[in-house]
């Protein structure tokens, strides 16, 4: 075979990442179930480089020069097992699956597991970007084994994005389900800036009175400052735009239920394994499923609530800038906890993750690309343990300098019946680590009364009961 790379599954997603590898000069073998996309993508786009179209695995398996690098770019879950089942027995020793799809790092894991027993690399890895990153340049997070980057890196690195700086958006994230979990997390990150963003909108709105256009305007604005980022920026471009039909702003004949495939809601699962307390990226995911609780919500409109009673216009311009603050630095927080979470999890499974790589490899083409991930990448070079972003000294700096406003803009939302989980959650969870005491003491007592699960003491090691049904004397229990 010729083919330096092949792509299997041909929908939009694979065909413009086989567009871009193409694009940037290599031979892509392409295949398809339905062979009539295969004979589409080359006739519409055949021009932009050389393809090998292949109608069978056989084919494809053929057209690729060995060791044979073939990507599959199918649906997560069942579709990726199918595709592996059907090409597998058709590889060599040394050959390389890299699975695109948005899988479930333990899908991962076992595939690997797998494929490694019979001498295939299988390289798991989160491509983020959607359609037009797969063709302009996407952040790729390769798992898998070392020696499988080291012939794909020089690929990816041709088609991933840039970073500012030039760096391409690629690295190798760490052995095995590394890179499906680090996209897995991603995608957490992205439900809590998406939260945040729809937040920060509906406090614009309600409390300090603005229009839709208002608010896209308002976006836009920040999007030149600290908050400069993707999500702002297409934010801004749904509020100002209006629906052709009935002439009313776009968001406000949208229905106001927001779906989610399951990559949030698995990073919430993982995080609850882990211990690790992602409490923006659950309120993000919870805010979604309560919103498409119809029946739910519909039962309680008539649940009573202060009145509309918007800013004046002086006010409002003040409770904007507000609004910026608690935005910053609530996003500092959800970083802060999706980092933690890649560290948990680089810890648990021995991954060897660098969290400033991982920072770096989202400054472009993922859609949480924004300025803000260079000022990461800065703390952890910087140095490499940080125990969390929050022990950065700028980012202490920054959310202490914001404190003040965030807890005024809660307070508003409050008065206003507005709800803010994200905002909410953030600061709670801010205060918590600042708090030199935490209620867990009355908690662990209340263990220990009713289960005899006993506590530490603050003044003496060891593990000590309280004979909370007799006489209330303690004892040493280890
Ligand atoms: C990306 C995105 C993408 C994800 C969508 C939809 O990085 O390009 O994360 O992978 O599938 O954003 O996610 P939900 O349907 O769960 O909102």
């Amino acid at each position: 075979g010729t083919a330096q790379i092949g792509v299997t599954g041909l929908a939009v997603m694979g065909r413009n990442l086989a567009r871009n590898f193409a694009r940037n000069g290599f031979t892509v073998a392409v295949h398809n179930r339905t062979a009539a996309k295969t004979r589409a993508l080359v006739e519409e786009f055949g021009s932009e480089g050389t393809f090998v179209p292949a109608e069978s695995a056989e084919e494809f398996v053929a057209a690729l020069e060995r060791p044979r690098r073939l990507v599959i770019m199918v649906k997560a879950g069942d579709p990726t097992d199918a595709v592996i089942q059907e090409f597998a027995p058709l590889l060599e020793e040394g050959d390389v699956i890299i699975d695109g799809g948005n899988a479930h790092f333990a899908d991962t894991r076992r595939r690997e597991k797998e494929l490694r027993e019979r001498g295939i690399h299988f390289v798991g890895t989160g491509i983020s970007g959607g359609e037009e990153g797969a063709l302009h340049g996407p952040s790729i997070m390769p798992g898998g084994s070392a020696e499988s980057y080291a012939s794909l890196g020089p690929m990816f690195e041709k088609i991933a994005a840039k970073a500012p700086d030039g760096t391409p958006c690629v690295t190798h994230v760490g052995p095995d389900g590394a890179g499906h979990f680090v996209k897995m997390v991603h995608n957490g990150i992205e439900y809590a800036d998406m939260q945040l963003i729809a937040e920060a909108y509906h406090l614009l709105r309600a409390v300090a009175g603005y229009s839709p256009a208002q608010i896209a305007e308002t976006f836009r604005t920040w999007n030149t400052g600290r908050l400069d980022s993707y999500l702002i920026e297409i934010t801004a471009e749904v509020l100002a735009h209006t629906d052709a039909a009935t002439a009313k702003p776009f968001v406000d004949v949208v229905a106001d239920q927001a779906e989610q495939k399951g990559t949030g809601r698995w990073t919430v699962q993982i995080a609850l394994d882990l211990g690790v307390p992602v409490s923006g990226i659950a309120e993000a995911v919870f805010a979604r499923s309560l919103s498409g609780h119809a029946p739910l919500r519909e039962a309680s409109r008539s649940l009573p609530g202060p009145a509309a009673r918007p800013l004046g216009e002086d006010d409002a311009g003040r409770f904007a800038d507000q609004v910026e603050q608690a935005l910053y630095a609530s996003k500092i927080v959800s970083y802060t906890q999706g980092f933690h979470q890649i560290q948990a999890g680089g810890d648990a499974y021995d991954w060897g993750i660098d969290l400033g790589s991982v920072a770096a490899i989202w400054r472009a083409g993922c859609i949480i690309r924004a300025a803000f991930l260079d000022r990461i990448r800065e703390a952890y070079d910087a140095q490499h343990d940080l125990p969390s972003l929050l022990s950065d000294k700028q980012f202490a700096e920054e959310i202490g300098a914001a404190q003040d406003d965030w807890r005024e803009v809660i307070s508003a939302a409050a008065r206003h019946g507005v709800p803010t989980p994200g905002f909410s959650a953030a600061l709670a969870y801010y205060d918590a680590l600042r708090a030199e005491r935490l209620p867990a003491a009355l908690t662990q007592a209340q263990r220990d009364f009713f289960g005899a699960h006993t506590y530490r003491r603050t003044d003496r090691e060891g593990s000590f009961h309280t004979l909370w049904g007799g006489d209330r004397s303690e004892v040493r229990t280890d």
